[in-house]
């Protein structure tokens, strides 16, 4: 089964670009730029790694993208995790970016932009993977702060897909994005938004409604609701679910009580993802092996997580098309 899922086409759409931050990269980085960070080792960084919450894990890692400066830290980083997708077999990926949490700190959006966007156009050339770019709006702050990084992406739309929403999830609801969501879409962005993570259905409600978002990134307590459960099937809106961030975060205590497979059942469109892998304990493929063992899904259950990976991807349907066939190839020899 490990060499199967290593094999296997697969698109990863839940993926913040500051949480593939490797501690050695992170000391690489920190020095060339001359940044004292507040460990002494790439071990004893490594070893602060241990949450019980959302807001502990996202306190360090605001710390660790703290020390990204200049577009070509922004490259290394990105390309970094292109060259993992590589070794993965991962074909397709849509990557969140955060730009308040460096144009807060002074470095501009072109900065951030500009690196990221060099590294997947090298990775298309070098590797043939595809991405795409979600710009996410911190919850935690302000509705004017989210409409500011709208005004600033905007010479930069061509390089940009979707919008999301992430960060501090409990009190910070979708409601208070509303308006800078349709100034977004009205831009030309799709809306997208994670949900249900450690808020509640309700926040979900709000996402699809008020926010009228194409996917949902986590919705796990979507589960808590009957009804909300039976409109995001009629809605058709994936889910991106990420087991070894839920397991790191404590949204469930063991995976073996991981709902993926109940998502399954119920008509939920679901596919696996990293969310944060340098922080979580592992790369797309990692979760999808460690989510298989736990819940004893079949290499039909794969394929199908595989199967929605690409078809709830933002791609086109030709790219789409092409994709889905290499997926449905390698299966009917596999
Ligand atoms: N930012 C990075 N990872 C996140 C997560 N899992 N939830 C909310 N915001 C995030
Ligand atoms: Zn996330």
């Amino acid at each position: 089964m490990k060499k199967f899922i290593q094999l296997l086409p697969k698109a990863e759409l839940h993926l913040h670009i500051e949480g593939t931050f490797e501690p050695e990269l992170m000391f690489t980085i920190a020095q060339r730029n001359n940044i004292k960070l507040p460990y002494n080792s790439v071990e004893e960084l490594a070893n602060a790694y241990n949450f019980s919450c959302l807001q502990d894990f996202l306190d360090i890692y605001y710390q660790g993208a703290s020390v990204l400066l200049t577009a070509e830290d922004f490259y290394d980083l990105t390309y970094s995790y292109l060259t993992k997708c590589y070794a993965q077999n991962v074909r397709h990926t849509e990557i969140m970016f955060d730009p308040q949490t460096h144009t807060d700190r002074g470095v501009s959006f072109e900065t951030v932009i500009n690196g990221i966007s060099k590294a997947t156009e090298d990775a298309f050339k070098n590797y043939g993977i595809t991405s795409f770019l979600i710009m996410s709006y911190l919850r935690h702050l302000d509705e004017e702060s989210a409409f500011k990084t709208l005004e600033q992406s905007l010479p930069f739309k061509h390089k940009i897909k979707a919008v999301g929403l992430d960060s501090s999830e409990k009190g910070n609801p979708p409601s208070k994005f509303k308006h800078v969501f349709k100034a977004s879409v009205d831009a030309g962005y799709i809306p997208l938004a994670h949900a249900g993570e450690e808020g509640n259905a309700d926040y979900v409600w709000e996402a699809i409604d008020l926010l009228d978002i194409k996917r949902i990134d986590h919705g796990n307590n979507s589960l808590q609701d009957e009804r909300l459960v039976t409109e995001i099937v009629k809605r058709n809106l994936a889910l991106t679910v990420c087991p070894l961030s839920n397991l790191a975060l404590k949204v469930v205590s063991n995976l073996k009580e991981h709902p993926l497979k109940k998502m399954m059942n119920l008509g939920l469109k679901v596919t696996i993802n990293s969310d944060d892998p340098a922080y979580f304990g592992g790369q797309v493929n990692k979760n999808y092996e460690a989510i298989q063992e736990a819940l004893n899904l079949s290499k039909e259950d794969i394929y199908q997580l595989a199967q929605n990976s690409f078809q709830y991807s933002l791609l086109d349907d030709n790219t789409k098309s092409k994709y889905l066939s290499e997926l449905d190839s390698f299966y009917n020899q596999n």
